[in-house]
């Protein structure tokens, strides 16, 4: 063997003497048993798996019986293991083999690919067990045990990386000894490389490995980067008469809850804000503006809201359910209002002059 194999000796010769044998899905070349092993182990620990893998045996005991079977009584039996959809493609899967391939899997992983519910690594798994094709397997533990064992920095998520994951992948393929490599491949990922606190005593290929030696096994594989923060948008009808100002109670759940804040709109609607204001709350609109647009960041999300100012004459019956009542714009700022609400009635209680230059203001941040 040669010294580019080194890696896939080191785990086909642990697997030999440390790995897993007497799973219930070992032992065969039966496609079908090895197909359906393989789609229940995509999200779900060998453990849990067992039973049910055998209770679907035992009841479907080839592909052409789980294909005429009820897709209910493949979701019942399935109930419990969740991530449905995996049981409605082994179904359509079923039936697929029996109608297009006469009963028989596809012999090679690009051909098991095609099927629905195998991705590229379970197809690779399938071929390698049931055919012993040299085909490369990349599941989220072989992924964790490449990242340490290479030094693959980057977040596996991102395309470049997983490209780089899967060149690697076939590159460390043995020319023997597949299905052993493939399953050593599984066992030292599930048990030894672990997520955290990994076993690298027991690890045949510790000597060898990046993250071992730079003392970075916790930092590799690199985490999902957080995401952006959402934005959430909202027009606001910000509606004045000379003396007073339109809010509404907020909802008691949710932001603000129960606060008086301006009756909002979608953020699309803000074009037609005087109709929505007279049709609303019976005012007249004489004069409307779009003001400048509010910033509030909450803990989850940022809130950018889109203030319509509204200039109406007086009165402006309130229908009887509505939560909007008339505020004295003099003594607003004593009720209980959101910040950024507060904020821009100060604004607007100022003499109009020219524009003011934009005031730079730290909010600070709201739970939400
Ligand atoms: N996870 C995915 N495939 C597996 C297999 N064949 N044995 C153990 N764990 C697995």
């Amino acid at each position: 063997m040669t010294a580019g194999h080194a890696f896939a000796e080191g785990i086909i010769r642990w697997q030999a003497q440390f790995g897993r044998h007497d799973l219930p899905w070992q032992g065969t070349h039966d496609p079908y048993r090895i197909w359906l092993s393989e789609v229940m182990l995509q999200q779900t620990q060998v453990r849990t798996v067992i039973p049910y893998y055998l209770r679907f045996l035992d009841r479907f005991p080839d592909v052409a019986a789980l294909a005429a079977a009820p897709l209910d009584r493949v979701m019942e039996l399935w109930s419990g293991l969740g991530y449905y959809s995996r049981a409605r493609n082994l179904h359509r899967c079923a039936q697929s083999v029996v109608r297009e391939h006469e009963g028989h899997f596809p012999d090679s992983a690009a051909a098991l690919a095609e099927l629905p519910g195998i991705g590229p690594s379970t197809a690779a798994a399938i071929a390698a067990f049931a055919f012993g094709e040299r085909s490369a397997i990349l599941d989220g533990n072989v992924k964790r045990l490449l990242c340490r064992h290479f030094g693959v920095t980057g977040w596996p998520g991102e395309r470049p990386v997983e490209q780089r994951l899967w060149a690697i992948a076939r590159r460390e393929l043995p020319e023997r000894d597949i299905e052993r490599y493939t399953q050593g491949l599984m066992d030292l990922g599930a048990q030894t490389c672990v997520r955290s606190r990994p076993r690298c005593d027991g690890c045949p290929v510790a000597a060898s490995c990046v993250a071992r030696i730079e003392a970075r096994q916790s930092l590799l594989p690199k985490a999902r980067p957080p995401r952006a923060t959402p934005v959430r948008e909202a027009g606001w009808l910000v509606i004045l008469n000379d003396d007073a100002v339109l809010l509404e109670r907020r909802p008691p759940a949710g932001i603000w809850g129960g606060l008086l804040s301006f009756p909002e709109v979608e953020p699309g609607e803000r074009e037609r804000a005087a109709e929505a204001a007279a049709a609303r709350f019976g005012v007249a609109p004489v004069r409307v503006s779009a003001l400048a647009p509010v910033y509030h960041a909450f803990t989850h999300f940022r809130l950018i809201a889109y203030p319509m100012l509204i200039e109406v004459g007086r009165g402006g019956a309130l229908a009887g359910e509505s939560q909007a009542r008339w505020v004295a714009r003099a003594t607003a700022g004593e009720q209980a209002l959101p910040q950024p609400v507060r904020g821009l009635l100060e604004q607007l209680s100022q003499p109009r002059g020219p524009d003011p230059a934009p005031r730079k203001r730290r909010n600070p941040t709201d739970r939400g």
